[in-house]
């Protein structure tokens, strides 16, 4: 395998660089060379030659030393603190993946197990470059309130180690995989959930079926867009998509946005807050409260579909959104809605009610229990 040499003074900042480029092998160990120098893997999208960058560092083919890889991290967590903690003692037990970022959920039980936890989950994962604790949801754009616990360079560090580290090393910013893309995001910035996956492949297969009905591209608008999950596999699609409005109120969305959505990528606007941007025609982006995009006249009846997203409200923010939608005609609206378990069955009669349409055009599935009382309940509206 092919790995760069480099002087140890060097490994650092080269390591960023080949990160940031996208060319760091992180299943292999960065590690010593007969020579005094360090050895840092290369991947496969490492070009054969580098730029200029890296000039009189040369490229050397070594055998590839995996991370240290265990069983499992429960067997290494109980090789760390013994038998029985993890089944008698630990509550919270499972993270989630994001990317090269694993988090954990804050649990006050594992606060003194922290660094068994560290040790078993990153050695287990030797791709997670960044481990964070989460402590719950924070503000109006209910973004994750994250603190990194172990950063994963050429070794582990964790603890006091931590404060001797460069803070570009803490950045959250990750490529998570999904239905064979790349979403950029920091989820210390904005909100994502990979939970949500099957949902949004739900809802692309529906409005394919839409468009196909149609016999044409559909306009579709997503006024509670995030980092554009949803609307990126569509644009990848063929002549699925026309126009597109994509809109979220949260700033920090935009950059990933911009980068996540082909057609934006080169582009870069000027926004004014509270505002829509054409930056291609047809194309509309912003960043403003949804319900006051029917304010523009040139927004209201122009789409085919619509897509509602920000389920805590969706119901009461509804009527505001509709006027965006093509007074007659065919439409789509796909909404997701998180209400009490008990009132589920109503919710077809309850949205009939606001959209003003028959109970039949209405599909109602519920996704996941929510918390305690209330569940994740998603729908379409077809007309
Ligand atoms: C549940 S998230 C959905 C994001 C995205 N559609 C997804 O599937 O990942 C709801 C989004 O709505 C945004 N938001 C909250 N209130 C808003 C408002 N009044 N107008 C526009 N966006 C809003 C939040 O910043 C957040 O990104």
């Amino acid at each position: 395998m092919r790995h760069l040499s480099v002087p140890s003074s060097m490994t650092q900042q080269t390591i960023d660089i080949l990160r940031e480029s996208g060319w760091l092998d992180t299943e292999h160990r960065v590690r010593p060379y007969d020579d005094g120098h360090i050895l840092i893997p290369l991947n496969d999208n490492a070009p054969s030659e580098l730029p200029p960058t890296f000039v009189n560092l040369p490229i050397i083919d070594a055998k590839p030393v995996l991370w240290k890889s265990r069983e499992s991290w429960q067997s290494r967590f109980t090789e760390l603190v013994g038998e029985g903690v993890l089944e008698n003692v630990i509550i919270t037990k499972s993270h989630e993946i994001l990317g090269d970022l694993l988090i954990q959920r804050y649990d006050e039980v594992n606060e003194q197990y922290l660094s068994a936890f560290i040790q078993s989950k990153m050695e287990t994962h030797p791709r997670i470059r960044l481990m964070l604790i989460d402590h719950g949801v924070k503000g109006e754009f209910r973004i994750r309130d994250l603190q990194p616990i172990a950063v994963r360079t050429d070794r582990l560090v964790w603890g006091e180690g931590l404060m001797d580290l460069e803070s570009n090393l803490f950045d959250p910013t990750t490529d998570v995989p999904e239905n064979g893309l790349r979403l950029r995001l920091d989820p210390s910035r904005v909100y994502f959930s990979s939970k949500l996956q099957y949902e949004r492949q739900n809802t692309m297969n529906e409005l394919s079926q839409f468009s196909a009905e149609l016999g044409r591209p559909i306009n579709v608008c997503d006024p509670f867009c995030g980092v554009g999950p949803a609307i990126a596999p569509m644009l990848r699609e063929e002549g699925l998509v026309g126009e597109l409005l994509v809109n979220d109120l949260n700033p920090d969305c935009l950059p990933f946005l911009f980068h996540n959505l082909k057609p934006l990528r080169e582009l870069k606007p000027n926004f004014t807050p509270n505002n829509l941007v054409e930056p291609t025609p047809g194309l509309f982006v912003g960043c403003m409260d949804a319900t006051q995009i029917s304010t523009k006249a040139d927004q209201c009846g122009r789409w085919d579909a619509l897509l509602v997203n920000l389920p805590h409200q969706t119901l009461s923010l509804l009527p505001a959104l509709l006027p965006l939608l093509r007074p007659e005609g065919p439409m789509r609206i796909c909404g997701w809605t998180i209400i009490p378990e008990s009132e589920v069955n109503e919710l077809p009669d309850k949205l009939s009610k606001i959209i003003d349409c028959n109970v039949e055009d209405i599909e109602v599935r519920v996704r996941k229990q929510f918390n305690a009382t209330d569940m994740l309940t998603a729908f379409i509206v077809r007309r």
